[in-house]
């Protein structure tokens, strides 16, 4: 898979550029602040429907204006395809693939497919069990078109069937124990199936990360095996939910955990550590998406050579010199010295939301 073109106009800091891409290693190079980074919220918007920094739609729109859109060609499995995003500060947004109006948001993902390595990837491993679900629901929702559309019935029986624990009128209950059974088993399933080719692809890479020193293991957490004994933990739970007034237990409120040599990384994992497990993850996903559609994934690096180490890097760029890759740095150095890079680079000075020159 291949981006050829952005156009963004009036998108965060830019009021209208058009980008042509290079097929293998973008890097985008400037001060802080200047729009780097913007450009790969941009790429990711049209690949995932939402930024990967905020759920404010209209913060993307340029100060002062009422509209923003991206536009992107890309080729995929030899065809040309064209993806336009329209964003209004009071309205829904509007998407278009091939010129033809999506009606959700679903039926944008999967189409363009993406991988993003950035310094807040870490939240991923260190912050509660939500974030890791997030990185869970992206991946598959990517591979799966249905997933999502799975994932959004769960949430809206979960929703009505919490609305019924707040009234306290549970007449109903069952019905919606039922419903909330079935769609479960649909998004565990999805969950489990990834989380265990995830771990295919993490024992190929991670040894060699870590010198083979380390053996990784990534486990779904859950409390239940199947539906019946989720049915029996909701009938089992009730009373905690009537008093609480939401559903304790579900897909909601699933995990996973990662484990070097046997030992859980949360408790005794060392911040070097859960950097390269990290790492591994990604580019589990990274493998893990080619292997699926049979294509490379677009890899969006986000300054990550001033996050990492040397050793980190060189791993990263070892692994990804095939890939379409765009890049943010402040200092280009810290990229060009990286050889493994230097074949076929594009480079792009960024400086107040424009591409101030262009180079080799
Ligand atoms: N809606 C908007 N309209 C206009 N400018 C915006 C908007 N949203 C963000 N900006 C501006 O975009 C700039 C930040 O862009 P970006 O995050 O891409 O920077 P960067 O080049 O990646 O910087 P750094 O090196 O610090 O990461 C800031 O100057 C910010 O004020
Ligand atoms: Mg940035």
């Amino acid at each position: 898979m291949l981006i050829k073109e952005v156009y963004l106009e009036n998108f965060r800091n830019y009021d209208r550029q058009k980008i042509e891409l290079n097929e293998n290693i973008n890097v985008f190079f400037g001060k802080n602040a200047q729009g780097k980074t913007n450009i790969l919220e941009a790429l990711y918007f049209c690949a995932l429907g939402r930024s990967f920094r905020t759920y404010k739609e209209n913060e993307l729109i340029h100060f002062g204006n009422d509209a923003s859109r991206i536009l992107i060609k890309y080729d995929k499995n030899n065809r040309e395809n064209e993806i336009e995003i329209i964003l209004h500060q009071k309205e829904k947004k509007v998407i278009h693939l091939n010129h033809i109006k999506l009606n959700r948001n679903s039926e944008l993902v999967g189409n363009i497919n993406i991988v993003i390595f950035s310094p807040d990837d870490m939240i991923i491993l260190k912050q509660g069990p939500s974030q890791r679900r997030k990185f869970l629901d992206i991946l598959i929702s990517q591979l799966k078109p249905r997933y999502l559309h799975e994932l959004n019935e769960y949430n809206k029986i979960l929703e009505q069937r919490n609305a019924v624990l707040k009234s306290k009128k549970v007449d109903s209950i069952d019905i919606w124990n039922e419903q909330l059974v079935n769609s479960c088993e649909k998004i565990f399933t999805y969950r489990r199936e990834y989380v265990d080719k995830l771990q295919k692809e993490l024992e190929i890479i991670h040894p060699k990360l870590t010198n083979q020193l380390e053996k990784i293991k990534i486990v779904y957490k859950t409390n239940f095996q199947n539906k019946e004994q989720f049915l029996a933990l909701l009938q089992d739970r009730l009373s905690l939910d009537l008093l609480r007034g939401y559903t304790s237990e579900g897909a909601h409120r699933e995990d996973f955990e990662m484990f070097i040599n046997e030992n859980p990384l949360n408790q005794y994992g060392s911040q070097g550590q859960h950097k390269t497990a990290i790492l591994s993850l990604k580019m589990a996903e990274m493998l893990l998406i080619k292997e699926e559609i049979g294509e490379n994934p677009i890899l969006l690096l986000d300054d990550v050579t001033s996050e990492l180490d040397v050793e980190r890097i060189e791993s990263i760029f070892e692994n990804i010199k095939e890939y379409q890759v765009f890049i943010t740095c402040t200092d280009v150095n810290t990229v060009l010295k990286y050889d493994c890079l230097t074949k076929n680079i594009k480079l792009y000075n960024i400086d107040r939301g424009k591409i101030k020159d262009k180079g080799e």
